[in-house]
Protein backbone atom coordinates (compact mmCIF):
# COMPACT_ATOMS: atom_id res chain seq x y z
CA UNK A 1 0.00 0.00 0.00
CA UNK A 2 1.35 3.53 -0.87
CA UNK A 3 0.71 5.98 1.53
CA UNK A 4 1.28 9.56 -0.59
CA UNK A 5 1.45 13.13 0.77
CA UNK A 6 2.44 14.64 -2.29
CA UNK A 7 0.51 15.27 -5.42
CA UNK A 8 3.24 15.11 -8.00
CA UNK A 9 3.76 11.47 -6.63
CA UNK A 10 -0.38 10.56 -7.13
CA UNK A 11 -0.44 12.21 -10.31
CA UNK A 12 2.56 9.50 -11.32
CA UNK A 13 0.98 6.59 -9.87
CA UNK A 14 -2.66 7.01 -10.98
CA UNK A 15 -0.73 7.71 -14.71
CA UNK A 16 0.56 4.55 -14.80
CA UNK A 17 -2.37 2.82 -13.61
CA UNK A 18 -4.17 4.62 -15.95
CA UNK A 19 -1.94 3.58 -18.47
CA UNK A 20 -2.26 0.18 -17.59
CA UNK A 21 -5.89 0.28 -18.75
CA UNK A 22 -6.50 0.17 -14.84
CA UNK A 23 -9.88 0.87 -12.78
CA UNK A 24 -9.82 3.03 -10.29
CA UNK A 25 -12.40 3.21 -6.77
CA UNK A 26 -12.11 6.28 -5.00
CA UNK A 27 -13.12 6.99 -0.90
CA UNK A 28 -12.74 10.32 0.10
CA UNK A 29 -12.80 10.51 3.97
CA UNK A 30 -11.90 12.71 6.74
CA UNK A 31 -10.44 9.48 8.24
CA UNK A 32 -10.98 8.35 11.67
CA UNK A 33 -12.29 5.14 9.93
CA UNK A 34 -15.07 3.56 11.19
CA UNK A 35 -16.98 0.01 9.49
CA UNK A 36 -19.21 3.05 7.57
CA UNK A 37 -15.69 4.05 5.59
CA UNK A 38 -14.73 0.12 5.06
CA UNK A 39 -18.25 -0.76 3.35
CA UNK A 40 -17.34 2.06 1.27
CA UNK A 41 -13.98 0.62 0.68
CA UNK A 42 -14.94 -2.89 0.35
CA UNK A 43 -17.50 -1.84 -2.87
CA UNK A 44 -14.80 -0.16 -4.17
CA UNK A 45 -12.34 -3.24 -4.43
CA UNK A 46 -15.36 -5.66 -5.32
CA UNK A 47 -15.55 -3.17 -8.44
CA UNK A 48 -12.54 -1.84 -9.56
CA UNK A 49 -8.28 -3.21 -10.37
CA UNK A 50 -7.27 -0.03 -8.11
CA UNK A 51 -8.59 1.48 -5.00
CA UNK A 52 -8.05 4.99 -3.65
CA UNK A 53 -8.51 6.10 0.15
CA UNK A 54 -7.94 10.02 0.63
CA UNK A 55 -7.99 11.32 4.06
CA UNK A 56 -8.02 15.16 4.65
CA UNK A 57 -10.18 16.88 7.12
CA UNK A 58 -10.96 19.70 4.31
CA UNK A 59 -10.68 23.31 6.51
CA UNK A 60 -12.99 24.86 3.67
CA UNK A 61 -16.21 22.86 4.83
CA UNK A 62 -15.99 23.87 8.26
CA UNK A 63 -17.58 26.87 9.65
CA UNK A 64 -16.05 29.24 12.62
CA UNK A 65 -17.34 27.63 16.00
CA UNK A 66 -17.66 24.02 14.14
CA UNK A 67 -15.48 21.16 15.73
CA UNK A 68 -12.31 21.14 13.13
CA UNK A 69 -9.71 21.70 15.82
CA UNK A 70 -11.64 18.83 17.55
CA UNK A 71 -12.13 16.44 15.05
CA UNK A 72 -11.44 13.12 16.23
CA UNK A 73 -8.10 11.82 13.81
CA UNK A 74 -5.75 8.71 14.52
CA UNK A 75 -3.58 8.31 11.16
CA UNK A 76 -1.54 5.65 12.31
CA UNK A 77 -4.73 3.47 12.86
CA UNK A 78 -6.53 4.83 10.17
CA UNK A 79 -3.18 3.11 7.62
CA UNK A 80 -3.79 -0.22 9.37
CA UNK A 81 -7.51 0.02 8.47
CA UNK A 82 -6.84 0.90 5.20
CA UNK A 83 -4.28 -1.59 4.57
CA UNK A 84 -6.30 -4.70 6.04
CA UNK A 85 -9.10 -3.23 3.67
CA UNK A 86 -7.28 -3.34 0.22
CA UNK A 87 -6.41 -0.16 -0.23
CA UNK A 88 -3.75 0.40 -3.17
CA UNK A 89 -3.42 4.17 -2.51
CA UNK A 90 -3.57 6.37 0.75
CA UNK A 91 -3.55 10.09 0.12
CA UNK A 92 -3.01 11.84 2.99
CA UNK A 93 -2.58 15.53 1.92
CA UNK A 94 -1.57 18.15 4.27
CA UNK A 95 -3.51 21.66 4.50
CA UNK A 96 -0.77 23.38 2.89
CA UNK A 97 -0.63 20.52 -0.52
CA UNK A 98 -4.41 21.43 -0.76
CA UNK A 99 -4.09 25.09 -0.59
CA UNK A 100 -1.15 26.85 -1.37
CA UNK A 101 -2.47 29.48 -1.84
CA UNK A 102 -5.86 31.43 -1.66
CA UNK A 103 -8.44 29.93 -4.68
CA UNK A 104 -8.78 32.92 -7.38
CA UNK A 105 -11.54 30.89 -8.32
CA UNK A 106 -14.34 30.01 -6.02
CA UNK A 107 -17.10 27.39 -5.86
CA UNK A 108 -20.59 28.24 -4.57
CA UNK A 109 -23.96 25.84 -4.85
CA UNK A 110 -26.67 27.43 -5.74
CA UNK A 111 -29.14 25.03 -5.34
CA UNK A 112 -29.90 21.97 -2.99
CA UNK A 113 -28.04 23.64 0.30
CA UNK A 114 -30.51 26.08 1.93
CA UNK A 115 -32.53 23.31 3.22
CA UNK A 116 -31.12 20.08 6.13
CA UNK A 117 -27.54 20.63 6.69
CA UNK A 118 -26.76 23.45 4.15
CA UNK A 119 -28.99 26.33 6.32
CA UNK A 120 -27.37 25.71 9.23
CA UNK A 121 -23.98 25.35 7.85
CA UNK A 122 -23.55 28.34 6.17
CA UNK A 123 -20.83 27.63 3.10
CA UNK A 124 -20.90 23.94 4.16
CA UNK A 125 -21.13 22.65 0.72
CA UNK A 126 -19.05 25.01 -1.42
CA UNK A 127 -16.22 23.78 0.54
CA UNK A 128 -17.25 19.55 -0.42
CA UNK A 129 -17.57 20.73 -3.69
CA UNK A 130 -14.60 22.56 -3.63
CA UNK A 131 -12.27 20.09 -2.17
CA UNK A 132 -13.82 16.98 -4.45
CA UNK A 133 -13.20 18.77 -7.54
CA UNK A 134 -9.61 19.14 -6.42
CA UNK A 135 -9.51 15.70 -5.56
CA UNK A 136 -11.16 14.27 -8.81
CA UNK A 137 -8.32 15.69 -10.44
CA UNK A 138 -5.94 14.33 -8.33
CA UNK A 139 -7.34 10.64 -8.18
CA UNK A 140 -9.24 10.59 -11.36
CA UNK A 141 -11.16 7.97 -10.16
CA UNK A 142 -13.75 5.99 -12.29
CA UNK A 143 -16.08 5.96 -9.84
CA UNK A 144 -16.57 7.18 -6.74
CA UNK A 145 -18.19 5.66 -3.63
CA UNK A 146 -20.56 7.94 -0.99
CA UNK A 147 -22.53 6.88 2.12
CA UNK A 148 -26.42 7.51 2.20
CA UNK A 149 -25.83 8.89 6.00
CA UNK A 150 -24.83 12.14 4.40
CA UNK A 151 -27.48 12.12 1.47
CA UNK A 152 -27.43 15.73 1.32
CA UNK A 153 -23.87 15.36 -0.01
CA UNK A 154 -24.73 12.78 -2.19
CA UNK A 155 -27.31 15.05 -3.93
CA UNK A 156 -25.22 17.72 -3.81
CA UNK A 157 -21.98 15.67 -5.47
CA UNK A 158 -24.76 14.40 -8.23
CA UNK A 159 -25.01 17.92 -9.03
CA UNK A 160 -21.37 18.73 -9.11
CA UNK A 161 -20.74 15.57 -11.01
CA UNK A 162 -23.71 16.32 -14.14
CA UNK A 163 -23.67 20.14 -13.92
CA UNK A 164 -19.98 19.69 -14.76
CA UNK A 165 -19.60 16.88 -16.81
CA UNK A 166 -16.71 15.03 -14.09
CA UNK A 167 -16.58 11.54 -15.66
CA UNK A 168 -16.91 9.71 -12.34
CA UNK A 169 -19.73 7.45 -11.82
CA UNK A 170 -21.42 8.02 -8.23
CA UNK A 171 -21.98 5.15 -5.84
CA UNK A 172 -24.11 5.83 -2.96
CA UNK A 173 -24.10 3.16 -0.40
CA UNK A 174 -26.24 2.37 2.31
CA UNK A 175 -25.26 3.41 6.18
CA UNK A 176 -23.55 1.29 7.92
CA UNK A 177 -25.43 1.15 11.70
CA UNK A 178 -24.91 -0.21 15.12
CA UNK A 179 -26.92 -3.14 16.14
CA UNK A 180 -29.40 -0.75 17.94
CA UNK A 181 -29.89 0.91 14.82
CA UNK A 182 -27.48 4.30 15.41
CA UNK A 183 -25.93 5.33 12.17
CA UNK A 184 -22.29 5.08 12.44
CA UNK A 185 -19.69 8.05 13.08
CA UNK A 186 -16.28 10.01 13.68
CA UNK A 187 -18.45 11.99 16.14
CA UNK A 188 -20.11 8.94 18.35
CA UNK A 189 -17.14 8.33 20.43
CA UNK A 190 -18.49 11.96 21.85
CA UNK A 191 -21.79 11.27 23.11
CA UNK A 192 -22.14 10.85 26.95
CA UNK A 193 -23.42 7.25 28.22
CA UNK A 194 -27.12 8.46 28.53
CA UNK A 195 -26.94 10.17 25.04
CA UNK A 196 -25.47 7.42 23.61
CA UNK A 197 -28.20 5.25 24.67
CA UNK A 198 -30.83 7.59 23.72
CA UNK A 199 -29.61 8.60 20.05
CA UNK A 200 -30.48 5.33 18.45
CA UNK A 201 -33.91 6.88 18.86
CA UNK A 202 -33.25 9.09 16.09
CA UNK A 203 -33.39 6.10 13.85
CA UNK A 204 -36.54 5.30 15.12
CA UNK A 205 -38.14 8.22 14.83
CA UNK A 206 -37.33 8.38 11.22
CA UNK A 207 -38.51 4.61 10.84
CA UNK A 208 -41.86 5.78 12.33
CA UNK A 209 -42.53 8.86 10.50
CA UNK A 210 -41.53 6.46 6.99
CA UNK A 211 -44.34 3.82 8.13
CA UNK A 212 -46.98 6.68 8.85
CA UNK A 213 -46.14 7.60 5.17
CA UNK A 214 -46.13 3.86 3.99
CA UNK A 215 -49.76 3.76 5.94
CA UNK A 216 -51.23 6.39 3.79
CA UNK A 217 -50.13 9.81 5.01
CA UNK A 218 -49.28 12.26 2.27
CA UNK A 219 -48.69 15.69 4.10
CA UNK A 220 -44.87 16.23 4.82
CA UNK A 221 -46.23 18.62 7.87
CA UNK A 222 -48.47 15.89 9.00
CA UNK A 223 -45.84 13.56 9.54
CA UNK A 224 -42.85 15.69 10.57
CA UNK A 225 -45.04 16.60 13.59
CA UNK A 226 -45.53 13.20 14.43
CA UNK A 227 -41.84 12.13 13.78
CA UNK A 228 -40.08 15.32 16.21
CA UNK A 229 -43.07 14.95 18.89
CA UNK A 230 -42.17 10.83 18.73
CA UNK A 231 -38.28 11.86 19.05
CA UNK A 232 -39.02 14.77 21.60
CA UNK A 233 -40.05 11.76 24.05
CA UNK A 234 -37.04 9.81 23.12
CA UNK A 235 -34.10 12.06 23.69
CA UNK A 236 -32.85 14.83 25.28
CA UNK A 237 -31.06 16.02 22.54
CA UNK A 238 -31.50 19.58 21.26
CA UNK A 239 -33.73 19.03 17.70
CA UNK A 240 -32.09 20.98 14.89
CA UNK A 241 -34.44 19.84 12.16
CA UNK A 242 -36.71 17.31 11.13
CA UNK A 243 -37.08 17.55 7.10
CA UNK A 244 -39.13 16.09 4.45
CA UNK A 245 -38.26 16.82 1.24
CA UNK A 246 -38.13 15.42 -2.60
CA UNK A 247 -34.82 13.74 -3.29
CA UNK A 248 -32.65 14.12 -4.66
CA UNK A 249 -34.04 17.12 -5.59
CA UNK A 250 -34.21 18.41 -1.88
CA UNK A 251 -37.63 20.71 -2.50
CA UNK A 252 -40.71 21.15 -0.42
CA UNK A 253 -43.64 18.99 -0.96
CA UNK A 254 -46.93 19.89 -0.90
CA UNK A 255 -47.92 16.38 -0.91
CA UNK A 256 -45.57 13.26 -0.97
CA UNK A 257 -46.23 11.62 -4.07
CA UNK A 258 -42.44 11.01 -5.43
CA UNK A 259 -39.18 9.11 -3.58
CA UNK A 260 -38.48 11.99 -0.27
CA UNK A 261 -35.86 12.23 2.32
CA UNK A 262 -36.94 12.55 6.53
CA UNK A 263 -34.07 13.53 7.79
CA UNK A 264 -33.29 14.46 11.15
CA UNK A 265 -30.26 16.24 13.31
CA UNK A 266 -30.13 16.55 16.41
CA UNK A 267 -27.16 18.44 18.99
CA UNK A 268 -26.07 16.58 21.80
CA UNK A 269 -23.01 18.41 24.64
CA UNK A 270 -20.51 17.92 22.15
CA UNK A 271 -21.52 15.99 19.44
CA UNK A 272 -24.35 16.68 16.34
CA UNK A 273 -25.51 13.65 14.94
CA UNK A 274 -27.61 13.68 11.67
CA UNK A 275 -29.55 10.63 9.76
CA UNK A 276 -32.32 10.01 7.31
CA UNK A 277 -34.42 7.45 5.95
CA UNK A 278 -35.31 8.18 1.82
CA UNK A 279 -37.89 6.22 0.58
CA UNK A 280 -40.97 6.34 -1.95
CA UNK A 281 -44.85 5.85 -1.18
CA UNK A 282 -44.70 2.27 -1.19
P1 LIG B 1 -16.47 11.69 6.24
O1 LIG B 1 -17.43 12.25 7.21
O2 LIG B 1 -15.19 11.12 6.74
O3 LIG B 1 -17.21 10.57 5.43
C1 LIG B 1 -16.58 9.92 4.35
C2 LIG B 1 -17.61 9.05 3.65
O4 LIG B 1 -18.06 8.03 4.53
C3 LIG B 1 -18.87 9.87 3.24
O5 LIG B 1 -19.27 9.50 1.93
C4 LIG B 1 -19.88 9.44 4.28
O6 LIG B 1 -21.23 9.54 3.83
C5 LIG B 1 -19.47 7.99 4.51
N1 LIG B 1 -20.02 7.49 5.78
C6 LIG B 1 -19.88 8.04 7.01
N2 LIG B 1 -20.57 7.32 7.93
C7 LIG B 1 -21.16 6.30 7.25
C8 LIG B 1 -22.01 5.22 7.62
N3 LIG B 1 -22.40 5.04 8.89
N4 LIG B 1 -22.43 4.36 6.66
C9 LIG B 1 -22.03 4.53 5.35
N5 LIG B 1 -21.23 5.53 4.94
C10 LIG B 1 -20.80 6.40 5.87
O7 LIG B 1 -18.12 13.10 4.19
C11 LIG B 1 -16.98 13.49 4.36
O8 LIG B 1 -16.08 12.80 5.15
C12 LIG B 1 -16.40 14.74 3.67
O9 LIG B 1 -17.43 15.67 3.50
C13 LIG B 1 -15.72 14.42 2.31
C14 LIG B 1 -16.68 13.79 1.30
C15 LIG B 1 -14.50 13.52 2.53
C16 LIG B 1 -15.22 15.76 1.68
O10 LIG B 1 -14.33 16.40 2.53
Amino acid sequence: MKVLRDVEQVNDVVSQWKNNGEKIGFVPTMGYLHEGHMRLLEEARKENDRVILSIFINPLQFSQGEDLETYPRDEARDQKIAEENGVDMVFLPTKEMMYPRPLSVQMSVTKRTDVLCGRSRHGHFDGVVTVLSKLFNLTRPDTAYFGMKDAQQVAVVDALIKDYNIPVKLVPVPTVREDDGLAKSSRNVRLSKKERKEAPSIQAALQYGKQLVRDGHTSPEVVIKATEKFLETKTHGKIDYIELLSYPELEFLEEIDRPVILAAAVSYEHARLIDNVVFNKE
